[in-house]
């Protein structure tokens, strides 16, 4: 493990089977996440974002490939040995409303991860619930008696960060945890994961559709196409400077930071193809303005076009 190295993820890929065929979900990914950083993960739905964020936590171990987090490997724990390292990897959701128990109060959905992890101690319990919510901008007082459906989404989701941050964890999965809310919430609650990480000092993989949400918390950024990564560099050079045309459609379609984008002729057109049947060669092809005849006879490797930034592209997009 490098110096700092809190997550390594190699070589994973995620199989599912659907009308009876078994295809790959995600294929080959493979990340390393410092501790410290935050790591965002874009992509158009269903492209294997939270197949990803979930094959990390072992829900579901993946198929094939290895995941080592603060140098231990995962893949291939009990039940009970991941349950205890879970306490230090959490998820938060897209949907908060629906990720907490309706007919539970506040207090007791907050302090279950404690429960689960054999606290006894209801005095020390009490007193970190109060701690969390007061650190995500809750009133306990007001709070801890009432349940889910009496808060707003954006309330909702102070209660899941809560919910994760009662463990201490180092590394938070946060799989497109603004999606589902308001735009004017939205950024309220990205203000709140940067103060946590900075005041709990954690780790995050952040997950979203939008690459407008992961530009300003990310320090990297991954883009991910059909199951496969096809690029992933500093925030700063992919927005500057992306070199997978894909990245680039995507980009164009951001309007504040589209006039930045490189010129690769219309923004994303045509459909996703089905990850049942990926095309041959590139998968991006099918949508790409700058596929040729390599393109379809061989797949690209996702290989360092410049230290830390990988691309999987014959044609890589050479900026200015
Ligand atoms: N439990 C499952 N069973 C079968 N297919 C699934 C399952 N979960 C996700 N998929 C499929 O796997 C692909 C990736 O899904 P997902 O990881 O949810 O994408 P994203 O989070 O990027 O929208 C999609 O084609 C989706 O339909
Ligand atoms: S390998 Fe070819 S089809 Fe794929 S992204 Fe690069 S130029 Fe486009
Ligand atoms: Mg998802």
């Amino acid at each position: 493990m490098n110096n700092g190295t809190l997550l390594e993820v190699n070589d994973i890929t995620v199989e599912y089977v659907t009308q009876g065929q078994r295809f790959a979900a995600i294929s080959d990914v493979t990340l390393d996440i410092a501790e410290g950083e935050t790591l965002g993960l874009v992509g158009e739905s269903g492209c294997g974002k939270s197949t990803t964020g979930r094959a990390i936590i072992q829900l579901p171990t993946p198929t094939a490939g290895h995941v080592k987090f603060e140098g231990q490997e995962l893949t291939g724990l009990t039940h009970n040995e991941m349950r205890q390292i879970r306490q230090r990897l959490q998820i938060i959701f897209q949907d908060p409303v629906s990720s907490l128990n309706p007919r539970r109060r506040v207090k007791d959905i907050v302090a279950e991860p404690l429960i689960i992890a054999g606290n006894k101690d209801a005095a020390d319990i009490d007193r970190k619930v109060r701690e969390v919510l007061n650190a995500v901008g809750m009133d306990p007082d007001i709070t801890l008696d009432r349940r889910p459906h009496q808060f707003s989404g954006g309330q909702c989701q102070r209660i899941c960060i809560a919910r994760a941050l009662i463990m201490e964890p180092k590394l938070i999965v946060c799989d497109e945890p603004v999606s589902a809310l308001d735009v004017s919430v939205q950024a309220q609650i990205l203000n709140l994961l940067e103060d946590m990480k900075e005041r709990y000092g954690l780790t995050l993989l952040f997950i979203s559709h939008d690459l407008a949400v992961v530009k300003n918390i990310s320090d990297r950024v991954a883009v991910m196409y059909l199951g496969k990564f096809c690029e992933l560099a500093d925030s700063e050079r992919i927005y500057e400077a992306p070199a997978h045309p894909y990245t680039a459609g995507l980009m164009a379609t951001i309007p504040e930071i589209g006039d930045k984008a490189i010129d690769s002729g219309p923004a994303l057109a045509g459909e996703i193809p089905s990850p049942l049947n990926p095309p041959s060669g590139c998968r991006f092809r099918t949508r790409c303005p700058q596929a040729q005849e390599k393109c379809t006879a061989e797949e690209p490797a996702f290989r360092d076009i410049d230290p830390g930034h990988q691309v999987a592209c014959h044609f890589p997009l050479l900026g200015e």
